[in-house]
């Protein structure tokens, strides 16, 4: 069974797995992992200077000459004099880098990518949006991405308020595009059921961290293996914006402290940086920002990133078969 979905095409990969674009976490030794094993492996560019994100698309050209992804949080656009699309130093640092790389696969992460779809479209570069609701699916379709990835409430890091199962398949229907699912889904039954909701790949975060591969401490890993269902919180604390956190002192801290939030990206600079290499680089369980989804409570183990797709695609097998048989009992 191979589950070629035609977004499988589109991106030219074997499996319909994407390892979510994670700040810190999705460096290129993730990302190579991924891809060669068949899935789309993407780099997540979050703070990357022009020269450390070159260095990462090295790395997975190193590994495989297989696709692979860009993530790059656009953040807020801005419009210069003659109406073109302005981003912040950074993400046009990124972009130039990603554009001149020919990455196969750009993702927005956070914000609207209009000012580069003309440009990566003339490079064959596929542009991917990650969007929370309906409204969102609908916006960055109409300037022109190539697939939208829905992703709930249910996820680690940074998340909207609609739920996995009823986003999917409303952003389905509202859309032309191929969809697909992120947010709770870590095992062949989130891939399965996700197809069936008319998505045609699935997008995980949470279970690509506890990879070998993943640049973070192991405490962090660890930690995700310990927490069940409920060992998660959206809090504010990290940058001003709801985030889906471990819960541990440092939510906590900021649960009975919620007036002294400041906005976003005043928190996130002040407070949200510095606990987050607290938490998944020197592995502060306790006090640092460790983000991760509800899906921890499927995880059990740390394995390699490559292992972690064959499984999947395994397991889904086994479910549609046992599927099968439910329909012609
Ligand atoms: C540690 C961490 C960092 C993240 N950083 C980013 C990011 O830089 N860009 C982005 O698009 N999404 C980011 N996300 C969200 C993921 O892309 C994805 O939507 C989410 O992890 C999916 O849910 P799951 O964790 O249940 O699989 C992050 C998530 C985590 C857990």
């Amino acid at each position: 069974m191979t589950f070629k979905t035609p977004l499988c095409d589109l991106l030219g990969i074997a499996h319909p797995v994407l390892q979510a674009g994670m700040g810190q976490v999705a460096h290129g030794a993730l990302a190579g992992a991924v891809s060669a094993a068949g899935g789309l492996g993407v780099i997540g560019a979050g703070y990357m200077s022009a020269d450390e994100l070159r260095a990462e698309i090295a790395v997975v050209r190193a590994h495989t000459a297989n696709p692979f992804g860009v993530d790059i949080l656009f953040g807020k656009v801005e419009t210069d004099d003659q109406g073109s699309v302005r981003y912040a130093q950074r993400v046009q640092d990124q972009i130039a880098v990603s554009l001149d790389a020919k990455v196969p696969v750009l993702i927005s992460g956070l914000g609207n990518p209009q000012g580069i779809v003309d440009a990566a479209h003339q490079q064959g570069i596929k542009i991917m949006s990650v969007v929370g609701n309906v409204r969102q699916a609908k916006r960055v379709v109409d300037i022109g991405v190539d697939v939208v990835i829905a992703s709930g409430a249910e996820g680690g890091g940074h998340v909207g308020r609609v739920g996995t199962v009823s986003l999917v398949p409303q952003v389905v229907d509202a859309v032309r595009v191929p969809v697909i699912a992120g947010g709770g889904l870590a095992d062949g039954r989130g891939l399965v059921a996700s197809l069936a909701m008319g998505a045609q790949g699935i997008w995980l975060g949470t279970r690509f961290i506890v990879t070998n591969e993943a640049r973070g401490h192991i405490n962090y890993k660890n930690k995700i293996v310990a927490i069940d269902e409920e060992g998660t919180i959206i809090s504010r604390g990290h940058s001003g914006k709801p985030c889906r956190l471990i819960r541990n002192e440092f939510t906590t801290y900021w649960e009975s402290h919620a007036s002294d939030i400041k906005p976003y990206p005043q928190q996130l600079v002040e407070v949200g940086e510095p606990a987050t290499l607290l938490g998944r680089i020197e592995g502060d369980a306790d006090k640092g920002v460790l983000p991760a989804g509800q899906s921890s409570g499927l995880i059990d183990s740390v394995k390699g990133a490559g292992r972690v797709v064959t499984d999947i695609m395994a397991e889904a097998e086994q479910v549609l078969s046992a599927l099968a048989k439910l329909a012609d009992a």
